[in-house]
């Protein structure tokens, strides 16, 4: 079980020097990419992931040039090759490479690399799905097309590292006054009974994880959902609150800037939501 890339459909090495100086993703964020978790050697939802990705390239204008089965083709030579049975796959494509300048290059074949890692069922991650985490809330400093899962993710950055100073798992981003996700999840609370998250527009990105949530688990479950902005204000007086992701999976928020949310534990509409999310994971991936 090694970690191991993927470049154009070859494989190598996960360290090996494959991109060039100009490719555009090195000198501009010029891209987009998937995270795509792996149980029991199966992907996790592999076509959601790949729609959403068909969709960045689409609003960045770079053209595909591979097919779902090719992507979903090389997602299993990574699992194979790299006998990496618990895990996540990145997958990045890029403009491509061409001599620096803004505007978009006249001629270049656009860049994919991929590489799987073991991700494993103990650990931090763990602990918090568990127990719960604690979150900051942190002025949303990011462009105006998040629903790209584009290269760039400085201002995501830059929030996490400020959560995680302040001890924190995950920054809650604050825009005009409303929560709108966390720097690498979705976020939601639950409030007398209904679950309320951000709308889908160009404030957040889609989830795949939010959304098997808002229109598979919690209609299943008989848990309404309201998809509106809410506040900081409104978050206070939540009963339960949560952070979605691939690698997050459902992560129960105890505690907001220092204030516990309802009683400062795992509730129990997180705790469902968490039970009915590994059912559809052990549906899909077997296990
Ligand atoms: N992050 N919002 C942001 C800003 C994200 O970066 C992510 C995922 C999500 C959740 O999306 P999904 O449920 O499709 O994973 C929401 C990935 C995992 C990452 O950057 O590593």
């Amino acid at each position: 079980m090694q970690p191991v890339g993927l470049i154009d459909g070859e494989i190598i090495a996960i360290d090996a020097k494959v991109v060039s100086m100009e490719d555009r993703g090195h000198q501009f964020g010029d891209g987009v990419y998937e995270v795509t978790r792996v149980y029991n050697g199966k992907c996790f939802a592999l076509n959601e992931h790949m729609d959403r990705l068909y969709r960045s390239l689409r609003e960045l204008k770079i053209p595909a040039v591979y097919t779902f089965s090719e992507l979903a083709g090389f997602h299993e030579r990574l699992i194979e090759e790299s006998g990496i049975l618990e895990g996540g796959v990145y997958l990045q494509i890029t403009r491509g490479t061409a001599p620096r300048a803004h505007g978009f290059p006249e001629v270049t074949v656009p860049q994919l690399t991929m590489s799987i890692r073991p991700l494993g069922t103990g650990g931090a991650l763990n602990e918090v799905r568990k127990n719960g985490c604690k979150v900051l809330t942190v002025k949303d400093e990011r462009w105006l097309r998040c629903d790209i899962k584009s290269l760039n993710l400085l201002g995501n950055i830059l929030a996490k590292q400020q959560a995680k100073e302040a001890g924190c798992f995950e920054a809650i981003l604050v825009r005009d006054g409303m929560l709108t996700e966390g720097s690498s999840s979705n976020f939601f609370i639950i409030r007398d009974g209904v679950l309320w998250t951000h709308p889908v527009n160009n404030l957040i990105l889609k989830g795949v994880t939010r959304t098997l949530i808002v229109e598979k688990i919690a209609p299943e479950l008989g848990i309404p959902v309201i998809e509106k902005p809410f506040s900081s204000e409104t978050a206070k007086t939540a009963d339960e609150a949560f952070l979605s992701g691939t690698t997050t999976e459902i992560a129960p928020v105890v505690i907001v800037d220092g204030n516990p949310v309802g009683e400062g534990k795992v509730g129990p509409f997180t705790l469902q939501l968490q039970q009915a999310y590994q059912q559809m994971i052990d549906k899909e991936c077997g296990r």
